[in-house]
């Protein structure tokens, strides 16, 4: 299983060499740790340089890939009702934190709705990817110029966020399913470490992909087209690229498959053939048996009952959940109690 124990802590004001040579570091860490051991995983922060996040935009679009779509729609209904919700005070100033922004293209939904009851808003876009994070900027500061932007790129796992004081309300969006990503207790420790940055008052909307029938959800995690394959197996080409490995991703096969029992979609890649690899900078020779596979990502899915444990869990009290009239995703919003 993808665990996160390695980081690419690119501070906002490293140059873009420093922040070459930091993930340079992160990313050998990383395939030291998860393809010598048995079974082989690799962390999906591997997933978002700037051609996975490219390729990130496009599973978004894809029609088996319901939950931005879906997401989108609950934003566009019930943006009003969440930031009133969030923010009851509405003559002081609000601010909104974004974890895994990406290119922020839902986002804007809900900062047009703080602009019409808050005049003063700033945004807090937090990722790991710098490229999408510059989309972000750029999407924000075309649509609502009147908002104060503030990006910080970080990988928000290994180097918890640490926010300036603000004077006003704070509310922290963690949505694009995003949290479904880490493991249970992966979820908790950063929802945790959120929450000593906010005060009593502020706020987290935190989206969920929820558990439905399995043909749905395997289709969303491998599309006809074979972007999400093409997603998948990027991490081999950027191993090659960064770390001058010699993958040849034509001998790996993406898979996805449903965990009923961990509730999640599980995403491999499958060696389709016995070969040997080696990747240079980290000093790595790997052997593969046909039908080998590296774990490079989960999905978890979620039920009303576990969304509310998980709140709970880590202190947040539940003030209004939003879904789609299917019931396939769930906006939550949560104040610290
Ligand atoms: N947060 C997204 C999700 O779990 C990430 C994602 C979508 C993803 N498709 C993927 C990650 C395919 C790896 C492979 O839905």
């Amino acid at each position: 299983m993808a665990t996160y124990v390695q980081t690419v802590d690119i501070g906002h004001f490293a140059t873009a060499d420093e922040r070459e040579a930091l993930t340079r570091e992160a990313l050998t860490r990383e395939v030291r740790r998860g393809l010598i051991t048995r079974p082989r995983s690799l962390s999906p922060w591997m997933f978002y340089d700037a051609e996975g996040s490219r390729l990130f935009e496009r599973i978004t679009a894809l029609p088996e890939y319901y939950p931005t779509r879906t997401e989108r729609a609950i934003l566009a209904g019930y943006a009003d009702a969440i930031i009133a919700a969030a923010h009851g005070d509405r003559s002081s100033p609000l601010r909104l934190v974004e974890l895994g922004a990406g290119t922020a293209s839902k986002t804007c939904i809900l900062l047009e709705a703080a602009s019409r009851i808050s005049d003063d808003v700033a945004y807090v876009p937090v990722d790991v990817c710098p490229d999408a994070l510059e989309l972000a900027c750029q999407n924000v500061a075309c649509a609502l110029p009147e908002v104060r932007i503030r990006p910080i790129v970080r990988n928000y796992v290994t180097h918890p966020l640490q926010l300036e004081p603000f004077d006003g309300t704070t509310l922290a969006l963690y949505i694009g399913t995003s949290i479904g990503n880490f493991s249970p207790e992966e979820a908790r420790l950063i929802l945790r470490n959120l929450g000593t940055q906010l005060r009593i008052g502020d706020a987290l909307l935190l989206g969920t992909d929820m558990v439905k029938d399995e043909p749905t959800l395997l289709a969303a995690y491998d599309d006809r087209e074979g972007i999400t394959a093409a997603f998948n197996l990027n991490i081999l080409d950027r191993l090659n690229r960064e770390l001058g490995a010699d993958f040849d991703p034509a001998c790996f096969r993406h898979r996805a498959l449903w965990n009923s029992v961990e509730s999640r979609i599980e995403m491999h890649l499958e060696s389709v053939q016995e070969q040997g690899i080696s990747i240079e900078h980290a000093d790595l020779d790997l052997h593969f048996t046909q039908g080998e596979t590296i774990h490079t990502e989960n999905s978890y899915k979620f039920t009303d009952r576990s969304i509310r444990t998980l709140l709970r869990d880590v202190g947040f009290e539940i003030r209004g959940a939003w879904k789609d009239c299917r019931g396939w995703y769930t906006l939550t919003l949560a104040r610290v109690g």
